[in-house]
């Protein structure tokens, strides 16, 4: 039976001033999976996301998220389907002046009607999920570098997405507290059936959260696929990328 799509892209192009970025894009991801979107970087990837995510209009191809092409939607729309998907930024820093519940209830203190009291208790129930009940009255600059990840992440599923983004959530974690972020991510999918789409460079969180992979090279979508088809691709970078990911793997064994 075919899967249900939760992305669907198709040549999507992209360019800033004189450099065109992305060429002739295409590709899906599953519901219910965690597709995991390679490449240099440079590639595009976080231009890619801000596609998929509406805020940057698409000028040539077409996109679709949960079904719905973003090019049509009617504003009413277009902030329906925002409510239904998680962002987890590149850069995503908590906001220093508030506490680390104050942060995670944001998005729902913006965009629903329901009182502070129940506010609190779904903050409370997020932060459990990501480990951090703890962390409540805290504020960020109180918590460690990890810490402070899986509090951003309580804040991109606090609105119950089906549909989670997430632009290279690990990057700068030790190896520890990156195995317990990928271990969220994983939960987020298996426990809630969510569906990710993930930017990462992380050896070792590919091979352990990944079951798509798109790779992005040269504005092109250079290999689309499960994992293992990826591991064993006969396209050049795809190539290079997985050997040097295989030699990492093997260094990290023998540590
Ligand atoms: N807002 C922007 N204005 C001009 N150039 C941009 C902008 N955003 C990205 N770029 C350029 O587009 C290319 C792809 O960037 P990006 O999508 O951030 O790549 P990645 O996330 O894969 O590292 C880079 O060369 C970058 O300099
Ligand atoms: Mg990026």
């Amino acid at each position: 039976m075919q899967k249900q799509k939760v992305v669907e892209v198709s040549g999507l192009y992209a360019a800033f001033e004189h450099e065109v970025v992305l060429k002739d894009v295409s590709f899906t991801a599953n519901k219910g999976e965690v597709t995991v979107i390679l490449g240099g970087s440079g590639s595009g990837k976080t231009t890619l996301f801000r596609h998929l995510l509406s805020l940057y209009p698409v000028k040539r191809g077409s996109v679709r998220v949960l079904g719905k092409d973003v090019t049509t939607l009617r504003e009413v729309e277009q902030v329906e389907l925002y409510h239904q998907m998680g962002v987890f930024y590149q850069s995503g820093a908590l906001l220093n002046s508030l506490t680390v519940a104050e942060n995670v209830a944001l998005p729902l203190a913006q965009h629903s009607d329901l009182p502070a009291e129940l506010i609190d208790e779904i903050v409370y129930m997020k932060l459990g999920l990501v480990n951090l009940s703890h962390a409540f009255h805290l504020y960020p600059s109180q918590l460690s570098g990890g810490m402070l990840k899986r509090a951003a992440l309580a804040r991109a599923i606090v609105m119950d997405p089906p549909l989670l983004f997430c632009d290279e959530p690990g990057a700068g974690l030790d190896p520890v507290s990156l195995e317990a972020l990928d271990r969220l991510i994983l939960n987020l999918k298996n426990k809630l059936g969510m569906s990710i789409i993930l930017v990462t460079h992380e050896v070792s969180s590919i091979m352990r959260v990944a079951n798509r992979v798109v790779f992005l090279d040269k504005g092109v979508v250079a290999f689309e696929g499960q994992l293992v088809e990826a591991l064993h691709s006969d396209h050049p970078a795809v190539q290079e990328f997985f050997s040097v990911m295989k030699s990492d793997s093997m260094k990290e064994l023998l540590k």
